[in-house]
Order: C-alpha cells, then structure tokens, then sequence
C-alpha cells in the first residue's frame, strides 16, 4: 500500500505561538486513521494543513504524491476534488433542501444533467443509510443531528473523493447515532476504498474505526500505531488520555 498522505517535519506556528513542532507521519492508502489529542494540540490544524487552507511555517505536507503548499490555484483546486472535508459543525446550507446541498458540488463540478444529478444524489443518500424520498425535499433543520451529519457526507461523497476528512464527525451526537456515522466511515472504506482521517474525541468509536491511530501531544507525535498498542500501553500520558476519556 502507498503512502497517501505524509507529513515530513512539520511546523506550524501562529505569530509566537508553536503549535506543531516537528511532525512525521504518513498514512496508507484505504487505511482510517483516527487522530487525538487534547484540545488545542493542532489536530484540526493538521487536518487543515492536508487541504492547503493553512501552510506550514516549514517542513512538507505531501497528499497523493504533491507537496500542498507548492501547488498552484489549479492543481489546488484539482487536489481538493479529491478530498472530502466533512466540517467539525454540519456544514450544509441551512436555506435549501437536502436534495439541493448534496447535487451542489456536482452543479459546480460536473457536466451531469438535472436527472443524472438527481440519481446521484439518490445513491449518495443511500449510501449514507437516508431514504431520498423522505428527506431530498426536507431542509437541515428538519433533521436530528445525526441525520444533518449523514446528509453532510453524503454531500461530501458525491465528488467521489479519494480521501474523507472528518473534523469530530460524532461531536454532539448520541451514542446510537455516533455508531451509525462510525459504521459509515467503514462502510465508505470497505465499498469506495475511500482513506479517512478521523479526528476524534471518542475513544470507543475510534478504536472501531482506526487501523492507525495518531496522538498529538505538545505539538509532537506521541504515537504513531495500532488500536491495540493504545488499548494496553503503559505510557502514563496515553494512558490518562484514554482512561480519562472513555470515564466520561
Ligand atoms: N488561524 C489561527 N490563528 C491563530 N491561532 C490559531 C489559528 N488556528 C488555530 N490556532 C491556535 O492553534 C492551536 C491549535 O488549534 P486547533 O488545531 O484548532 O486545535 P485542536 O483541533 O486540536 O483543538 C490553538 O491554540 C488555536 O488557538
Ligand atoms: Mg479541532
């Protein structure tokens, strides 16, 4: 398997403030990796840095073979067809119908018709486990919160991206509909290939999903390996992270 995404030595620093001091990680193609830390660490930094909205102070952020703060507006733009951002807080537009959020990228990015989108919205929300028929004409507000979470990476998944970031995909979610959006995440990997980055606070979902996890500790990579290791190590900061976590 290759390498999608690297992060070689990496820095990030806001005016004085450091908050990547030197990463080094790459994630496999297909693979979920769940990415922790305590708050304010730089995981949504980091996942900011993969799509190019944030560069790096130095070091190279490398995503399907190109270096992301090298490329131009074009090559940009060509990179993050490719990347599915599915936002820390929903994200769709809250003034049109489900139907219209999700066929938005393939208006913007296609040359379907009004029938061929209309399909693929269909499949999008099949996939995401929602009934088109019962949702295309509903708008967000009309929705739990887990369903608005689907109907986002329904949106999301339409572009058929290579890759899905996820920015707290369970954050404010019950534990019924955090394991439907957890079930999906797989699902997408199994049935699409699709590679995730999870950020997560959710220690049990993401020992589910993860088949590399990432912690984050002052500005560091603290561990870089299996569920396993995470669930056994004796390391007293993993350690306190994950108990602490999984107590509340
Ligand atoms: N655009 C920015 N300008 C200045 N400081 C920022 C910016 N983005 C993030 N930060 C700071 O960087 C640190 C890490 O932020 P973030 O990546 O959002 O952390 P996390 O997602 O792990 O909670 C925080 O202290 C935050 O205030
Ligand atoms: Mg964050």
């Amino acid at each position: 398997m290759e390498n999608i995404i690297e992060f070689n030595d990496v820095h990030k620093y806001f005016g004085e403030k450091k908050v990547l001091k030197g990463l080094d990680f790459a994630i496999k193609e297909g693979n979920v990796c769940v990415i922790m830390g305590p708050s304010g660490t730089g995981k949504s930094t980091v996942i900011k840095l993969m799509v190019g909205l944030l560069k790096p102070t130095s070091g190279k952020v490398i995503v399907e073979g190109v270096e992301v703060a090298k490329t131009d507006e074009k090559e940009l733009l060509s990179l993050r067809q490719k990347i599915g951002f599915a936002f820390q807080f929903g994200a769709l537009f809250d003034s049109m119908t489900i139907e219209e959020n999700i066929s938005f990228p393939l208006q913007e990015h296609s040359n379907l018709t009004k029938e061929e989108i209309k399909e693929e919205v269909k499949k999008s929300l099949f996939m995401v486990g929602l009934i088109p028929n019962e949702v295309m004409k509903s708008f967000p507000h009309q929705l739990s919160g887990g369903m608005q979470k689907r109907a986002a990476i329904a949106r999301t998944i339409i572009l058929k991206p290579d890759i899905i970031l996820y920015d707290e995909p369970t954050s404010g979610l019950d534990p019924i509909a955090s394991d439907l959006i957890s079930r999906l995440i797989v699902k997408l990997q199994k049935e699409l290939g699709t590679t995730s980055v999870v950020i997560s606070h959710d220690i049990n979902e993401s020992f589910k999903i993860a088949d590399q996890m990432i912690m984050l500790y002052d500005g560091k990579v603290l561990a870089n390996q299996k569920p396993d290791f995470f669930k056994t190590t004796d390391n007293p900061i993993i350690r306190q992270f994950i108990d602490g976590i999984s107590e509340m």
